[in-house]
């Protein structure tokens, strides 16, 4: 499988809801004991077949449409009611990753190789055209986003030697639409994902895949503008992270092989996903540890 497969193909291979309230800090207390609905099959499939390696899907309740991203450049949504899928906007590009909606119904989205845009129903606006390997998106109730570049050294197709290198290149940035500015908030992260606000705005929880586990920035408070380990130990590397509207999060891991591949006397364990080409929605109940077992 080709590298840039594995950032693209990672859309909820299988998914993991937990609350975070209490605070959680090990995978055991993350891991449902539910035994009402365990398996794959509860899960719901939507649009299989129609889209090509999407990366990310963002929910906007008020138009009803789960929004998409795939990797021949459009930006798709999904309209629940009557299970249409629709190609709203093409963009030139083949290294769409995370997205986001904002409140105005526009779409801000991460380009790997280009920036970060916004595609609205006029066209496609740049925001940031330095920044690479942006991966994935929020926007806070005052329009200002918060994304994530997963590695300052190495490129989407050489995610793997980010990994095998195993030094933390990865950032969590701030775009401010009233300046048209970029800033970084942190670095510092081993090879940053998905990004998610909490529903008070208070952190952003940012996902830090090689680790297997989440890192929670804070915006508010007294411990405004710290880092602290929001969740770790999880049974997979983290991938994209979305909040739900009961204030927990869910997060899609990465499923995991672990594979030797001996290059330059290096031996590199690698993580890589299965491949997908649906959308899946998780119920949140499934027990990740079944998961894992029927995912191998
Ligand atoms: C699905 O519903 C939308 C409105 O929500 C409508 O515009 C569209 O034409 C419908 N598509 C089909 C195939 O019925
Ligand atoms: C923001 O600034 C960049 C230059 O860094 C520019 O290319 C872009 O067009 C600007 N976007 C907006 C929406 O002002
Ligand atoms: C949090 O800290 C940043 C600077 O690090 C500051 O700009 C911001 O206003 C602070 N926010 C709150 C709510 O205190």
């Amino acid at each position: 499988m080709a590298p840039k497969s594995f950032l693209l193909a990672c859309l909820l291979a299988f998914t993991l809801q937990f609350f975070f309230s209490p605070p959680v800090s090990s995978s055991a207390s993350l891991l449902s004991t539910s035994k009402e609905s365990s398996s794959m099959k509860d899960l719901i499939k939507l649009g299989e077949g129609c889209v090509s390696h999407p990366e990310d899907v963002s929910v906007v309740v008020r138009k009803g449409a789960l929004y998409t991203a795939t990797n021949d450049g459009w930006v798709k949504y999904f309209i629940l009611h009557n299970e249409t899928l629709v190609n709203w906007k093409h963009i030139d590009s083949q290294s769409l990753l995370g997205l986001t909606t904002t409140k105005e119904g526009d779409v801000v989205i991460c380009d790997s190789k280009k920036g970060l845009f916004k595609v609205t129903e006029e066209g496609v606006k740049v925001l940031d055209p330095d920044v690479r390997f942006a991966n994935d998106v929020i926007d806070a109730s005052d329009g200002t986003l918060y994304f994530t570049v997963s590695s300052t050294k190495y490129t989407p197709a050489d995610f793997y030697k980010d990994m095998a290198e195993g030094n933390p290149y990865g950032q969590l940035l701030k775009y401010d639409p009233k300046s048209n500015q970029t800033t970084v908030l942190q670095e510092g992260f081993y090879f940053a994902n998905g990004v998610a606000l909490s529903k008070d705005e208070d952190f952003v929880v940012v996902c830090e895949s090689w680790k297997f586990r989440c890192r929670r920035y804070w915006l508010k408070g007294d411990r405004n503008g710290t880092l602290d380990t929001f969740a770790e130990n999880l049974p997979g590397g983290p991938d994209n992270i979305n909040l739900a509207p009961d204030g927990s999060f869910w997060i899609a891991l990465i499923k995991v092989y672990m594979l030797h591949i001996v290059s330059k006397g290096l031996i590199v364990h690698m993580s890589l996903s299965g491949f997908q080409t649906t959308l899946l929605l998780g119920n949140g109940h499934s027990s990740s540890e079944e998961l894992v077992r029927q995912n191998k």
